[in-house]
Parts: structure tokens; C-alpha cells; sequence
């Protein structure tokens, strides 16, 4: 079993990201706690509680976390996730409260409480992760590693350079890849492969309990920003789901190890995600920069966990 913390900004492909995790039990999920990203952090924060609520998981410690990046303003994607950051299915409102606690503190009590080392899997941009790294080095050695979705080794997704979640924090991801642990990289290289398709929505359709009907909901709205042509997708780019399928299938991906720097200072490239995958430079693989997927496999993994649900 592995212990996990999941820091997501929810966010359509955070909470399909969250239901993946919590339908397979060899996923432990110690804590979640909340960026601030897609949406504002009281409303990401919100749609945690109202997922978990969902998912009648009100045993998962839950908090939000801090409310704006390390040195710039928030930037959010109404345009990709709706005005509440999960626009499309119906999800009930919360039936408890999160922790009283900042994120650092809950990052810290469960990394420090836990028997195993813990793999901390952020979905959203890296500025708890960040503060959690700076404010808690005797805390290192028990993180077996980051499975992050963020980053990418061609082009950008927001910027012509730079992917959204590194794009909205890039001092607090620099701060991550210089932190020393392992990190595994999922980003636009493999999740741009890891579309779903509308007949692999009607798939999820056919299941029938209300969480599979809710991921279906949240993947139709999610298809309407991804069917603009510029992008030449024939489905939707699933991105932050590919972090648990690695954790749980890591023989559906492909990968190399390589070093990457994050770019936090130039206008044209900021938040891009510099990755040496020519060993052009004599600094050390600090990443496992994740480059291939097997769609098919994914999707019959989204699939399968989805039936666990009754
Ligand atoms: C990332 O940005 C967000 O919109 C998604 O939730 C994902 O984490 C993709 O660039
Ligand atoms: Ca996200």
C-alpha cells in the first residue's frame, strides 16, 4: 500500500484525479489539501469537501492551503473549469468542515505520524508543496517522492513555454525541483496523450452508480474547452488523473530521467519547465520526466475503478 497526500486546486481533472485514488485501495490517502489554481482557494477548497462529501470519504482530513502564490497575484482558469472551478455535474453542498489547521500543519502531522514513507501527489500549481519543503526539512527523509502533474518538455500549454500549473507559481515549483527528492514529472508530454474520448465518456456513461455519472458530467464539460480546433485534440487531455494511474499502473508509462529547471525570471518563458533530455548539461537527473502513455490502458483503468463504486 502507499501512503499518499493529495494537493489539488479541483479543477475537473483533480476531482476525477481524487475518485481514481479513492476507488483503489492500495492507495492510502492520508490527507487532501487545497491550492489555489483552477479556481480561488475558498472554492477549491469547497469542491474538495463537496467531492469527499460525494464520495462519503468525510474521514479524509481535509484544508486548504495558502491563498496565493509565493511572489505573484493568483491566475485562475474560469475558461477551462467553470465560475466554481467544477462547473457541470451536480455535487452535493459539504456535510463537514475541514481541518483547523494551514496545509503545512497537515502536510507535516501526516508525513510525521505516518509508519511508511509518504508520496506526496500535487495536481495543481506547487505553493504548499513549496512552503511544506521550506518550512519542514526534517521532514524530507520520510517523502518517498512528488508525483506532480505540472511542466512540460515542449510546448506550453497557458504560455507558449510555460504549462498553467508551474505558469501560476514558478518560484514555489523552482523551490520543488531544487528540493532534493525524487520527483516524478507528469506533464503536457504524456497527459496530451492521455485523451479521453466521447465514446469513452459513454463507457463511464453505462456505469451505473452516481460517482461514474459524476465523472461523466465532469468529463462533458471538461471536452468543451478542449474542442476548440487550435489545440488538434480529438478528445480531452486528461492530465492530473495520469499521477495516480503512474501510481498505480507505472507499466502504462514510459519514461527517462533528467534534469529540470524552472524558468521564474524571463517574460517571454516564465514557468518553463527546462528539461535536459540530452544530458547538455552537467547537472544531475533530479526528475523522472514521464513521456508516453498507454491511452487504452488508462482508460480501461478509469473504467475498472469506477465499477468499485456502488
Ligand atoms: C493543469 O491545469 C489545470 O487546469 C488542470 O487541473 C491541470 O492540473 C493542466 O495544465
Ligand atoms: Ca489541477
Amino acid at each position: 500500500m502507499t501512503s499518499i497526500i493529495l494537493d489539488c486546486d479541483p479543477g475537473h481533472d483533480d476531482a476525477i484525479a481524487m475518485i481514481l485514488a479513492l476507488a483503489n485501495p492500495q492507495l492510502n490517502v492520508l490527507a487532501v489539501t487545497t491550492s489555489a489554481g483552477n479556481q480561488t482557494p475558498d472554492k477549491t477548497l469547497h469542491n474538495a469537501l463537496r467531492l469527499l462529501t460525494l464520495l462519503n470519504r468525510s474521514d479524509i482530513p481535509v484544508t486548504g492551503g495558502a491563498l496565493k502564490p509565493l511572489a505573484r497575484e493568483l491566475i485562475i482558469a474560469p475558461e477551462v473549469h467553470g465560475e466554481s472551478g467544477l462547473d457541470g455535474p451536480k455535487l452535493p453542498e459539504p456535510t463537514f468542515q475541514p481541518q483547523n489547521c494551514s496545509a503545512t500543519e497537515l502536510m507535516a502531522k501526516q508525513v510525521r505520524q505516518s509508519d511508511q514513507p509518504v508520496t506526496l501527489v500535487p495536481t495543481g500549481p506547487l505553493t504548499n508543496i513549496a512552503i511544506f519543503l521550506t518550512a519542514h526539512p526534517e521532514l524530507h527523509s520520510n517523502i518517498e517522492r512528488i508525483v506532480l502533474m505540472g511542466g512540460s518538455a515542449g510546448p506550453g500549454n497557458w504560455t507558449a513555454a510555460a504549462e498553467f500549473n508551474i505558469y501560476v507559481d514558478p518560484e514555489a515549483a523552482d523551490i520543488v525541483f531544487k528540493a532534493g527528492i525524487p520527483i516524478v514529472m507528469c506533464g503536457l508530454d504524456v497527459t496530451h496523450q492521455a485523451q479521453i474520448m466521447d465514446c469513452d465518456i459513454e463507457r463511464v456513461r453505462a456505469i451505473k452508480n452516481p460517482i461514474a455519472q459524476c465523472v461523466a458530467d465532469l468529463l462533458d464539460f471538461f471536452m468543451i474547452y478542449h474542442r476548440n480546433p487550435k489545440w488538434g485534440f480529438e478528445g480531452a487531455p486528461l492530465h492530473d488523473p495520469c499521477t495516480i494511474a503512474w501510481l498505480l499502473k507505472p507499466e502504462l508509462f514510459q519514461s527517462v530521467d533528467c534534469h529540470v529547471a524552472i524558468e521564474t525570471s524571463s517574460e517571454l518563458t516564465v514557468g518553463m519547465t527546462v528539461a535536459d533530455r540530452y544530458q547538455l548539461t552537467d547537472k544531475p537527473a533530479n526528475c523522472t520526466l514521464v513521456t508516453d502513455i498507454d491511452r487504452q490502458g488508462f482508460v480501461d483503468l478509469i473504467v475498472e475503478s469506477l465499477n468499485n463504486y456502488s
